[in-house]
């Protein structure tokens, strides 16, 4: 409904396997905490930089809906500046404010956190994927707060939010979501006093690492995370670390792609995003880090991976319970991993992703039945015994870029020709997979 880059859904892409990768690669900026970066430094009184913000549409949605709001923004030589208007500078030049998250739960799901203290009525939507996306989850403790929301059926959007005086909570989270927990912060910000939020597990914690980096003190005690409103933001230079998310498709290929070695540079390596890196190190992949440092409390270091074939452990290896969270995007990946792994891997408690940007278990099952591979459904996950032999297929992304850049990469062990329809929307995350994967595909199809 703006006028805003989206993603094209025509291309197809065609990987050849089976194959190997190998060289040194880096990955465009982290997706989560370039969106936190954003909303923060739009908050903050004067200009922040940021370097290194990511190149996905998702987060060039976030910036749409920022500048909607009256920020405005400068990008040259890898660098973004934000001119903040401090906690009461946002406006909308039309009433109401009319904003598009496009594919991104993360940009609607935070910035409505924001939108319920603003003095005007924002109506805010999607693309037909965010659209089957529940919002209750953000709802519900913004109307603790005292914001005035109304959603299509109940849940879904378009959101029309009619900013308030927000009044702190103390929100126990019913889901493991780094998104609610985000926008509950987000919220506190601007609301009197101390708002408080914990979750069953823990998800990424970039929002409670950044905040200290604009000023915002945050508080943990236990499971508590909490800050205290209003608050008042400085500007930052911050620097966006790689995106383990999209180094993980690679990393994973590298250990299960016989006789492969890669190293990702500049990769984020926040022990609450690194959890695919420690099943696959389980599964007996080699990985070292080095280079380590701590950049606005984000640790990020350099990675080297390679292997000499997967196993699971004797009766199995059950992955389910706190560490889903740290692996919930990676999921789509590790199920292709398990189908060259030796054993099964059955994943549980990761019912979460039959609300992602598909319902990526449907479709993680659809795309390696399609390969001729085996796979058991559950309602929360799904069972694969391996090793197995993949074949090409025409497989559907349904649009979802961690499926298409997942079942790229499955393409790579299959024998034979795999086409990736709707390959475009690696664009959410990832513009440059594609180009990137060029330069690493060492052998082609035995
Ligand atoms: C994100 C949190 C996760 C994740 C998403 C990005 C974030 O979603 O799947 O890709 O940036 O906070 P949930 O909060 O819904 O678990």
């Amino acid at each position: 409904m703006c006028n805003m880059p989206q993603v094209a859904m025509s291309r197809s892409a065609k990987v050849k396997g089976p194959t190997t990768i190998k060289g040194s690669l880096s990955v465009p900026g982290d997706k989560s905490i370039s969106h936190r970066a954003a909303l923060l430094a739009s908050l903050a009184n004067g200009t922040s930089t940021i370097k290194g913000y990511s190149s996905g549409a998702d987060c060039a949605a976030t910036l749409d809906c920022l500048r909607r709001l009256g920020i405005t923004t400068e990008i040259g030589n890898g660098t973004l500046n934000i001119n903040g208007k401090g906690m009461t500078g946002y406006g909308a030049s039309i009433n109401p404010a009319i904003l598009d998250a496009a594919n991104s739960g993360s940009t609607m799901r935070m910035i409505s956190g924001v939108l319920a203290a603003q003095p005007f009525v924002s109506i805010i939507d999607g693309d037909a994927s965010l659209r089957r996306r529940p919002m209750n989850r953000i709802i519900e403790p913004l109307r603790l707060m005292g914001a005035e929301i109304v959603a299509r059926d109940t849940s879904f959007p378009p959101l029309t939010i009619t900013g308030t005086r927000l009044r702190s909570i103390e929100y126990s989270s019913p889901v493991a979501s780094a998104q609610v927990k985000s926008c509950v912060l987000l919220a506190g910000l601007f609301a009197q006093g101390r708002t408080r939020v914990r979750e069953p597990y823990q998800s990424r914690n970039h929002t409670e690492l950044m905040l200290p980096a604009f000023g915002v003190k945050v508080q943990q005690d236990d499971d508590w995370i909490s800050v205290e409103g209003p608050a008042e933001l400085l500007p930052a230079s911050y620097t966006v670390p790689g995106d383990m998310s999209s180094a993980a498709f690679f990393a994973a290929a590298a250990a299960m792609l016989p006789g492969s070695a890669l190293e990702i540079r500049d990769v984020n390596l926040n022990p609450t995003r690194t959890a695919l890196l420690e099943v696959l190190e389980q599964l007996g992949a080699k990985i070292e880090r080095t280079n380590l440092s701590t950049i606005g409390g984000e640790t990020n270091g350099t990675i080297s991976v390679s292997s000499d074939g997967l196993r699971a452990e004797t009766g199995g290896t059950m992955i389910r319970g706190r560490i889903i969270p740290k692996l919930i995007d990676e999921l789509p990946m590790l199920a292709v991993v398990a189908t060259q792994t030796e054993g099964r891997i059955e994943i549980r408690d990761a019912r979460e992703l039959r609300i992602k940007e598909s319902d990526r278990i449907r479709k993680i099952i659809d795309c390696i039945r399609a390969l001729g591979g085996r796979i058991e459904e559950f309602d929360d996950g799904f069972a694969i015994e391996g090793p197995q032999k993949l074949r090409g297929a025409r497989l559907d992304s349904a649009g979802d870029h961690r499926i298409a850049m997942a079942f790229s990469v499955a393409g790579l062990a299959a024998s034979g020709s795999t086409e990736i329809v709707d390959s475009e929307c690696v664009a959410v995350s990832f513009p440059e997979f594609y180009d990137v994967l060029k330069t690493l595909v060492v052998s082609d199809a035995a």
